[in-house]
């Protein structure tokens, strides 16, 4: 009886420590558009439902991507009367309500931006003691995706923080996707698996590919430092709780072959993939980067195991993720400013995940190749691999077991 009673106890407190976060929001990464690192807080009601309809009619919710999410610059500066937080009433003059619906209409899911601290990163107020009565909000608004920052948090407990508004997004009863962006000071790959669906791994990035923007007393991160910095996070995600190494700058700027190694990383990575680019205006290489379905099948796949970096050969690194049904990807990145020629000999290379317990073993299976943005079947593991792999360009190979 005793037993019995002690294993109900058990059992109770288990359940509760794993309900905390609502369950399958995001089985696989999250995809979608944010404001933040085109417009920042230049942001408003048009803009909002133009970008819905261009991620219609562009086919980018047909690729996958979902949520528009307002990052900071969405609110009045002060909370009303009753602590509420208020829409910018100029930039949003039909009420975010409206907007949300409308975003709805199309099919597409909505987020906001607040901040676990006193004021988000622009100013403006945070939630900080506020956190169940933000959450009732959003709730009430019905928001689907929450981005949550870490500024003016001096003297907060990271873990503490962003635990009670989960809490308070479960306890509010609509299902929210939880987005953590603490930059990975605090090693959210430890604890916030049960907390949020994802977590910034990184301060933010910048449109560069190789370098950073200094800005004195804080930088941006380019793409190659944000993916070096991913070494050894792989573990810690999986389906429901994804590393995230920041938005995509895909079309802001760097050339199309960065745009694509870019884009294939994050793929690789299994990162989220927020768009972050003025979807109204893209080129047409912008649009077929970011809609190109059998690079994102390899973000999506359903194993969501984070890939990782297999070695790097002359400046040529090769990334590898396993993906299910004894599938792998493989993606061979020159990160060098010359052209590169690579001859990989698959007989050669006996790829291990030691983590996932996966192994691609040439002398075990022919596996048949597909160049993923080529779109075309590129032999088999039988022969060497040589092909010529211009600067800051990727080969993204899908590897078949079968
Ligand atoms: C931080 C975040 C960014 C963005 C801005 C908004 O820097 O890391 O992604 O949300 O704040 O102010």
């Amino acid at each position: 009886m005793k037993n019995k009673i002690l294993l109900l106890i058990a059992l109770f407190f288990f359940v509760n420590v794993h309900a905390q976060k609502f369950e399958n929001l995001a089985l696989t990464p999250p995809m979608g558009w944010n404001s933040w690192n085109t417009f920042q807080t230049n942001i408003n009601e048009d803009l909002v439902k133009q970008t819905a309809d261009a991620i219609v009619s562009s086919g980018m919710k047909a690729a996958g991507y979902e949520y528009i999410v307002l990052d900071d610059g969405w609110m009045e500066m002060e909370r009303d009367s009753a602590g509420n937080l208020v829409p910018d009433r100029k930039k949003f003059p039909h009420g975010m309500k409206v907007l949300i619906d409308y975003v709805h209409s199309k099919g597409l899911k909505f987020g906001l931006y607040n901040c676990a601290g006193t004021k988000t990163c622009a100013g403006y107020p945070g939630t900080r003691g506020y956190e169940y009565q933000d959450a009732r909000f959003y709730a009430n608004l019905g928001i689907d995706y929450l981005k949550f920052d870490w500024c003016s948090s001096d003297g907060l407990n990271a873990k503490e923080s962003y635990t009670t508004m989960s809490k308070a997004l479960k306890k509010a009863g609509r299902p929210i996707v939880f987005s953590l962006c603490e930059w990975g000071q605090n090693k959210p790959w430890e604890w916030a698996e049960n907390v949020g669906e994802l977590w910034r791994t990184t301060g933010d990035i910048t449109a560069k590919f190789d370098g950073y923007l200094d800005h004195g007393s804080w930088k941006q991160t380019g793409v190659m430092p944000i993916a070096d910095l991913q070494k050894g996070l792989r573990k810690y995600a999986g389906p429901g709780h994804w590393n995230d190494p920041d938005m995509l700058e895909v079309g802001n700027g760097m050339s199309t072959n960065e745009d694509r190694a870019h884009f294939s990383l994050w793929c690789m990575l299994a990162a989220p993939l927020i768009a972050g680019n003025d979807v109204r205006k893209m080129s047409e290489t912008t649009k077929d980067i970011l809609t190109n379905k059998e690079v994102i099948a390899v973000d999506q796949d359903k194993a969501g195991i984070e890939g990782f970096l297999y070695k790097t050969i002359d400046s040529v690194e090769i990334y590898v993720k396993p993906l299910s049904e004894n599938n792998w990807a493989i993606c061979f990145l020159n990160r060098s400013a010359e052209t590169k020629n690579i001859n990989f000999n698959w007989q050669n290379e006996v790829i291990n995940d030691t983590i996932f317990n996966r192994s691609l073993d040439t002398k075990k299976v022919n596996y048949q190749l597909r160049d993923l943005w080529k779109k075309v079947n590129v032999g088999d593991t039988k022969k060497p691999l040589k092909k010529q792999i211009e600067s800051h360009n990727v080969l993204m190979l899908k590897v078949s077991g079968r």
